[in-house]
């Protein structure tokens, strides 16, 4: 199997307080990983560390086989091999939804301009959104714009997705269609690493879940071991706390 991505001692700091203790973490190509864990726990943090929101305060993040550290941010090549999707959505809110989709590409000069429009439309058929193509962001739903921000994601051809709560803004009737369109998505073969708390999604797409804990990887699992067997007593009393299956 193809390493994709490898994370080795990785350590963020903000000011003085350590929230990423040393994670290491290897995921190959075509893996979809869940992390789970408590409010605090760093989740968020590494994701941003991988895609360079954040910067690394020591260790190493290697994407394909290149290397960055804190002497060597996450290069913009790197950045654009992974697509983020938030949990805010975080659409630019004076846009359409078709000027959301192709502004990155536009002014990167990606794709010209009739090329990134109609990559734009064929994605927003695929995320049951082509009514929408001129509507501004702000007029859709929550579930309408993550549909948006996941097809704005994509246009960029991304290696790797990463996902942070993506449905845990959404109200319950449009958790399923977010959770359908990642499970294609998941089905394609994509790289995935998803921080939710849909534990039975979860468990039907994810190769391995991850459990994080005050900064640390605690437990690494697939998912049936992980939410039926836990190895640690913390992560025990976590999925007691939470509903699921
Ligand atoms: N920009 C920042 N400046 C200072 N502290 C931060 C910053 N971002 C995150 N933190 C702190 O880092 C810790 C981990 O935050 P993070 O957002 O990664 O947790 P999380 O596991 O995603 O939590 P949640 O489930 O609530 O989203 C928290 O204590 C948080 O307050
Ligand atoms: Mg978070």
């Amino acid at each position: 199997m193809e390493r994709i991505i490898a994370v080795d001692q990785l350590v963020k700091s903000f000011e003085n307080e350590e929230v990423l203790k040393g994670i290491d973490l290897s995921i190959n190509k075509g893996e979809v990983v869940v992390v789970i864990g408590p409010s605090g726990s760093g989740k968020s943090t590494l994701l941003r560390c991988l895609i360079g929101l954040n910067d690394i305060t020591n260790g190493k993040i290697s994407i394909e086989d290149v290397n960055f550290t804190n002497e060597k941010p996450i290069s913009k090549s790197a950045r654009i091999k992974m697509g983020f999707v938030f949990q805010h959505f975080n659409l630019f809110p004076n846009l359409s939804v078709l000027d959301n989709i192709t502004l990155s590409q536009i002014k990167n000069k990606i794709q010209t301009v009739a090329d990134a429009k109609s990559t734009a439309l064929e994605l927003l058929k695929k995320v049951k959104l082509e009514d929408k193509v001129d509507s501004p962001v702000t007029s859709l739903s929550g579930g309408e714009q993550q549909r948006v921000a996941i097809a704005r994601a994509l246009a960029l051809h991304p290696q790797i997705m990463l996902f942070d709560e993506p449905t845990s803004a959404l109200d319950p009737e449009t958790v399923k269609d977010i959770l359908n369109i990642i499970k294609e998505l998941a089905h394609t073969g994509m790289t995935m690493i998803i921080v939710t708390h849909e534990m039975s999604f979860a468990k039907e797409i994810a190769d391995r879940v991850i459990f994080m804990d005050d900064g640390k990887i605690l437990e690494v699992d697939s998912p049936d071991n992980l939410f039926d067997k836990p190895q640690h007593q913390r992560t025990k009393d976590f999925l007691d706390k939470i509903i699921y299956m």
